[in-house]
């Protein structure tokens, strides 16, 4: 074969595999089976890796992903995504319909389904995909691109024609009820904790830092609106069922309405049919469709004045409170969690509810045996939110609340301030102690593997374990020894013990559990002081001006290192040789050579410290002043106006995050380290089309047949 022949059949399979992925992905239709567009995917691989310099990088073989890791840089969206105003009744929706009119007269809506994901902005450029931003704040996102070409329907090549040269589609990305029940069933069987909803799931995957992981999760991307300078359309379901035409997943359950009734009638028809859609929903978005309108009616700081959510109501089901159990976690706080008469909810059997603390208790006057509603929120556990007063039997008696351990039988305290309950008996509880131990071996900790929560029980109760750094001086006959162990398992528990005494500083940090200290707030501090010695020895003062560190977090490290119980675990943990400094940092590049840089303000999704670190990897010098010996500033989000005062007089280069992220990055790429870092119609034929949706079925123009 010759080269120019292989470099046409790359272009050939590129153009195949898009063709296949949009049939499977976007069109659920798929024209060959999962076999054969694995092997025509193996033939491109095979040949990027012959041509490296041929591949496309939007080819299709980005889709599975790369086990690199993915630094997320901070974007500014050119436009910003605002969010939407929420109606809760057919009342508020109907004062908004009325409003709008007032405002700008006769006006046709377009209404969709709300999806319930994470919002992503996609850019495209010459028809290929150029970036892929989060929400973040609205106005600066991360850049998720990597990640987010593993998703099958996001079309990586546009296909049909009319597209602009250069535009912006915004969507959501979704987790399919399928992928998130067989990611939590992976998680569960992993002793991983579950993942709440498929909105957080979706969320949390597109942060993964292996790509390769997040091609493995299912997410879908669906479409639902497009921005950009050269767009010629009229109306937003024109945009739609254009972008459809190029190859974006556009939602067939999209209608337009011309009246109230038109729009409750597709609302109705869909709160009671979401349960038989596969993903998640939680409303009803109604938008002015001529964009002309649109424009006059003009946004709010924060959202559009065209368009509105409704917002469904959250499924609940009434059943019987049967008793209140009490559970101590690691930290001593006491949360009560009711048992429940088993009830139907949201598709799963519910047996048990939380109940926050003793103030909720008694806000709903919450009494044993009473008819309560249970509400599926964000949490996997379902919560009480009412008591039904009317079937409430006349003897009924007010709850009374613990006042102690029902671990240990301590006096339960409660600080003022404070919603729960604590139990103060934090070295002789058994849940707490346990707790700890679990929580130091968790994957975002120390990471040890064969130590679960039950091996743990049965290493205390054998009296081989009573506190963390015990789990360094365990025996591994004595374990052996031990029912439902044995030699593997000790084997495998001494292997995942010496593994973790390389993890990092900031785990190990966030490991010993110390309240409020998350693994977050970790990182800042490990970030900040280097040392855990250097943190041991800092004032309430010094703790508590480091970033993300307030007063309470630093009493609270105060408190820790202050129990001389803790203070000995401490040494013992050197002893076993478990990382109390913070690595040294890679050198990158030697873009800043020489230069001196101000870090100034606050900059999204990192600390100021990090963005010291990473003038450091590149060469450069921290300086904190302003002055004519510094060579640039680089500026966060809330510089100080004195700061840049003297900054502009002295003549001196502000860059903002991007700006800096560019010129590190395109040194990390020099130096080699890049890693890191439907139916297409014209306007006219649409216009059509709208004529002869009036002759729809009232059903056709509920399901959305529309589009
Ligand atoms: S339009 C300016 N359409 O809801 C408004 N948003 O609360 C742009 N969402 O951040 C958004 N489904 O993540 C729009 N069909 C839909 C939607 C939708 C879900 C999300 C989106 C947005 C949030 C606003």
């Amino acid at each position: 074969m010759n080269t120019e022949h292989d470099i046409l059949r790359m272009r050939e399979l590129e153009h195949l595999l898009d063709y296949h992925s949009h049939k499977y992905y976007v069109e659920n239709n798929p024209e060959i089976s999962d076999r054969e567009f694995d092997e025509l995917l193996r033939e491109l691989q095979d040949l990027e890796a012959k041509y490296p310099n041929e591949a496309d990088p939007n080819s299709p073989t980005k889709r599975v992903g790369s086990d690199l890791t993915t630094e997320f840089v901070s974007v500014e969206h050119r436009y910003p995504m605002m969010s939407l105003s929420n109606t809760y009744s057919s009342e508020e929706l109907g004062e908004w319909i009325e409003r709008i009119t007032n405002d700008i007269g006769k006006v046709e809506f377009v209404v969709e389904l709300k999806f319930d994901g994470t919002a992503i902005s996609l850019t495209y450029e010459n028809g290929a995909l150029l970036r892929a931003v989060t929400r973040g704040d609205g106005r600066r996102g991360d850049d998720v691109t990597n990640n987010v070409r593993t998703i099958g329907s996001v079309p990586l090549k546009l296909r049909g024609e009319g597209y602009p040269t250069l535009f912006e589609i915004r969507g959501e990305i979704i987790m399919p009820y399928a992928s998130f029940d067989r990611l939590n069933r992976e998680r569960e069987a992993a002793g991983e904790p579950l993942l709440a909803n498929p909105r957080n799931a979706a969320a949390g995957t597109l942060k993964q830092q292996s790509s390769q992981v997040v091609a493995h999760r299912g997410l879908e991307c669906t479409l639902y609106q497009l921005a950009g300078e050269e767009l010629s359309f009229e109306r937003h379901s024109e945009s739609l069922e254009a972008a459809r035409s190029w190859g974006f997943n556009i939602s067939r359950h999209t209608a337009i309405c011309r009246s109230r009734d038109e729009i409750e009638a597709f609302i109705e028809y869909w709160d009671s049919r979401r349960r038989e859609l596969p993903y998640a929903t939680d409303g009803i978005v109604i938008k002015v469709n001529s964009y002309a309108q649109q424009r006059t009616l003009g946004s709010t700081a924060k959202s559009p004045r065209w368009a509105v959510a409704y917002k469904f109501q959250a499924e609940r089901a009434l059943t019987k409170l049967l008793s209140v159990d009490f559970q101590v976690g690691r930290t001593g706080a006491v949360t009560p969690v009711a048992n429940l008469e088993p009830v139907q909810l949201a598709g799963t059997v519910v047996r048990r509810a939380s109940i926050h603390n003793a103030d909720q208790i008694a806000a709903l006057d919450i009494r044993i045996g009473d008819m309560v509603y249970v509400e599926k929120g964000g949490e996997i556990i379902p919560k009480i939110t009412d008591v039904e007063l009317s079937e409430r039997k006349a003897d009924s008696k007010p709850f009374e609340y613990i006042t102690h351990c029902p671990e240990c039988g301590s006096e339960l305290v409660r600080v003022e301030g404070e919603a729960k309950h604590f139990c103060p008996n934090s070295k002789g509880c058994k849940p707490q102690i346990i707790g700890r131990i679990v929580h130091f071996v968790g994957r975002k900790a120390m990471d040890i593997e064969g130590l679960g929560g039950e091996t743990i029980e049965l290493l205390w109760e054998s009296g081989l374990l009573s506190n963390i750094a015990d789990i360094y001086a365990l025996d591994s006959n004595k374990i052996a020894a031990l029912p439902r162990l044995g030699a593997k398992s000790a084997a495998n528990i001494q292997q995942g013990v010496n593994n973790s005494k390389d993890v990092p500083f900031e785990r190990v940090l966030f490991a010993l559990g110390i309240r409020f200290v998350g693994e977050t707030t970790a990182k800042y501090i490990a970030s900040h002081f280097r040392t855990l010695d250097a943190i041991m020895a800092a004032t309430r003062q010094e703790l508590a001006e480091a970033e993300e560190v307030g007063d309470k977090i630093a009493e609270s490290i105060i408190e820790y290192f202050a129990d001389p119980i803790n203070r000995d675990i401490i040494e013992r943990l050197r002893s076993y040789g478990l990382q109390f400094v913070a690595m040294e940092r890679r050198q990158h590049s030697d873009v800043l050579n020489g230069k001196n840089v101000v870090i100034s303000g606050k900059f999204i999704g990192r600390s100021r410290d990090d963005m010291k670190a990473l003038v450091e990897a590149h060469g450069g010098r921290n300086i904190a002043a302003v002055s004519a010996n510094v060579d640039f500033i680089v500026a966060g989000e809330n510089m100080g106006p004195a700061k840049r005062q003297k900054a502009e007089k002295l003549g001196i280069t502000i860059l903002n995050e991007e700006e800096f992220f560019a010129m590190i990055s395109a040194a990390d790429k020099r130096s080699g380290a890049a890693a890191k870092e439907g139916i297409t119609e014209g306007a006219e034929e649409s216009a059509a089309r709208g004529d002869i949706q009036e002759s729809n079925t009232p059903q056709e123009v509920v399901q959305g047949s529309l589009f």
